[in-house]
């Protein structure tokens, strides 16, 4: 099979295109023919080793001290199962899933091989792939945090980086549960991020946020824009700081008074993936999507994701070679 392979930590020219076979599913597996995957800010951050202050020794321990020990990145994907393992039970061949990897990854390769309990779910018939592709690295991380952020209707709430995968994907699901949305970006966003649900947006470029004398219950970071300690100047008593892109000391940063920070891993739930799917359905959550483009132009697109510019997710599109291998 076709895969992308970084065998070097490094920018986007590490990503070699190579040939791996195409592994066979054992006992509780599903083999996956991917249609659909993206590039994310996680694909940027294993492949450049760039992890956030205090974390660098963390993310060599776990993908590897001196190169990527598993050389295929990719962290969701949507596909079709092509053959299962003994004892697999949720899943058939023919099934269309949509799947979030996490730190296995794997997806950027021409078949994915998962244990039938990952964070899978099935695609809904009708759901554009691209929909797909997009949905689950931003909405997972988003509920996580907006979960263990407590949130509750009508309160207000700060979200920055608010253009970017996981951004759009909190504004979206904090509006639809009520709360009153302030998003940050760059001035050409801020159309985009009202559309997602923003009652206020504030333009980082020309105003402070710590400056405008405003105070929330919640402040997302998506950015690392802020840590615990700058954040006391914008929240509320009872405020909680969603450090998503959090450093060692906001992890261990203990509560100030009421306000409390929350950080480290989100989960990767697939009942999280399922109420991504459901709300999408229902026309409640969109993942954005920043652009399209090959399976073969993966250089592209992640040195797109190195730009930090991006508006959601960049998808890559896989398409069908030949016969499928069951
Ligand atoms: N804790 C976890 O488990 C977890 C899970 C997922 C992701 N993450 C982390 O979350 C971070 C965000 O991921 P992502 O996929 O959303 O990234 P992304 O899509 O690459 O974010 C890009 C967006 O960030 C905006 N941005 C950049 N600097 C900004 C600033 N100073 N203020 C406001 N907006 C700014 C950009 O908008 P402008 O062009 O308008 O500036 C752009 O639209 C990453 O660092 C990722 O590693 C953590």
């Amino acid at each position: 099979m076709r895969a992308w392979l970084a065998r070097a930590y490094g920018g986007p020219g590490v990503l070699v295109a190579g040939e791996l076979p195409v592994p066979r599913p054992r006992a509780g597996e599903v083999l996956i023919r991917v249609e659909a995957s993206t590039v994310s800010a996680a694909d940027r951050r294993i492949r450049a080793m760039d992890f956030p202050r205090g974390l660098g020794l963390v993310g060599r321990a776990v993908f590897g001290f001196r190169r990527p020990r598993r050389p295929v990145l990719g962290v969701e994907a949507t596909g079709i199962v092509v053959a299962v393992g003994s004892a697999v039970e949720r899943f058939r061949p023919g099934d269309a899933v949509i799947a979030l990897c996490g730190t296995r990854m794997g997806a950027h390769a021409e078949y994915l091989l998962l244990n039938e309990r990952a964070a899978m779910v099935p695609r809904p018939s009708g759901m554009a792939l691209e929909t797909a592709a997009a949905l689950a690295f931003g909405g997972t991380c988003a509920r996580d945090y907006l979960r263990r952020g407590a949130l509750h209707p009508g309160e207000r709430m700060l979200v920055i980086g608010a253009s970017g995968t996981v951004g759009s994907a909190v504004v979206q699901l904090a509006a639809a549960a009520g709360a009153r949305v302030t998003g940050v970006s760059s001035a050409p966003n801020l159309d985009l991020v009202r559309s997602l649900g923003a009652e206020e947006v504030i333009d980082y470029t020309t105003k402070d946020i710590l400056a405008t004398g405003e105070r929330f219950d919640i402040v997302a970071d998506a950015v690392g824009a802020l840590d615990f300690s700058r954040a006391q100047a914008i929240l509320a008593e009872g405020g909680r700081y969603l450090a998503i892109n959090g450093s060692v000391a906001d992890m261990l940063a203990r509560p100030r008074g009421s306000r409390r920070c929350i950080a480290g891993p989100a989960a990767e739930r697939a009942d999280d993936l399922a109420a991504l799917v459901d709300l999408a359905t229902a026309g409640r959550f969109r993942p954005l999507i920043d652009c399209i483009l090959p399976f073969e132009a993966a250089v592209q697109a992640h040195a797109r994701v190195d730009t930090g510019r991006k508006r959601g997710s960049v998808v890559l599109r896989l398409e069908e070679q030949g016969g499928t291998e069951e």
